[in-house]
């Protein structure tokens, strides 16, 4: 049992990419490094709350302090998420694939000709954590907060996704590749809260932590 100004606060941190299966050798996936849910976890858990982290997969050591639940597909994920509340605040960081291949083939998908035509692959949408945690019910945190990675129209595209997934908070970031974003060290994001967006410096993807967990401290206080 930990001290702090979150301490006996239960939240969920959902981190990195999730890897969709096309056969047991290939998968779709994104370029999602988990850096930015990994470090929200560990400046979460610095305050004392009961953090759990479930993370696809990535290539960091799960922080100390938190309870950490490795999946690989978005399934999996939801299933991690729903089968482990309830949770005071949720914050969605991972960059969940929004589409599946509708097929897993059993045994690896082969090229049997030079020349002959790819094989079709029909894709079918993911289930939605963030919206399923954003709706209401006796379960749902007081607090859900989702990330969202744009590479245009960043404000507009993460207030339009704020209504449509239900959540409280969103924290937008442009992704496009000449911010060195995606995968780097720092990160600048604007914060979208029901009557406010407030554009945040640049700064590591630690210092975005610990300033959003900060205001998750705050709102949790009035
Ligand atoms: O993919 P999209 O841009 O809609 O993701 C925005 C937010 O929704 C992120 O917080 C992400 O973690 C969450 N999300 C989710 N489940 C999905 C897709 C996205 O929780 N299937």
């Amino acid at each position: 049992c930990q001290a702090g100004p979150l301490a006996g606060r239960r939240i969920l941190v959902t981190a990195g990419p999730t890897h969709e299966p096309l056969d047991p050798v290939r998968y779709l996936a994104n370029r999602s490094s988990g850096q930015q849910g990994f470090a929200l976890a560990a400046g979460l858990a610095d305050l004392g709350a009961s953090v759990t982290l479930v993370s696809g997969p990535v290539s960091l050591p799960a922080p100390a302090g938190v309870t950490f639940l490795a999946c690989e597909t978005a399934r999996e994920m939801q299933a991690l998420v729903m089968g482990n509340g309830p949770f005071d605040v949720a914050i969605c960081t991972a960059a969940v694939a929004d589409w599946r291949p509708e097929h897993e083939a059993g045994q690896k998908i082969k090229k049997t000709g030079a020349y002959d035509a790819a094989p079709p692959i029909t894709l079918v949408p993911n289930p939605d954590i963030l919206a399923e945690l954003s709706t209401k019910g006796p379960n749902r945190p007081r607090l859900v907060i989702g990330f969202a990675a744009e590479t245009e129209n960043v404000i507009g595209n993460a207030t339009a996704k704020r209504q449509r997934k239900g959540c409280d908070w969103i924290v937008a970031n442009d992704v496009s590749p000449q911010t060195g974003i995606m995968g780097g060290m720092e990160n600048q994001v604007v914060l979208i809260t029901p009557d406010n967006v407030e554009q945040w410096p640049r700064m590591s993807k630690a210092d975005v932590a610990k300033k959003l967990a900060a205001r998750i401290t705050v709102w949790l206080s009035e």
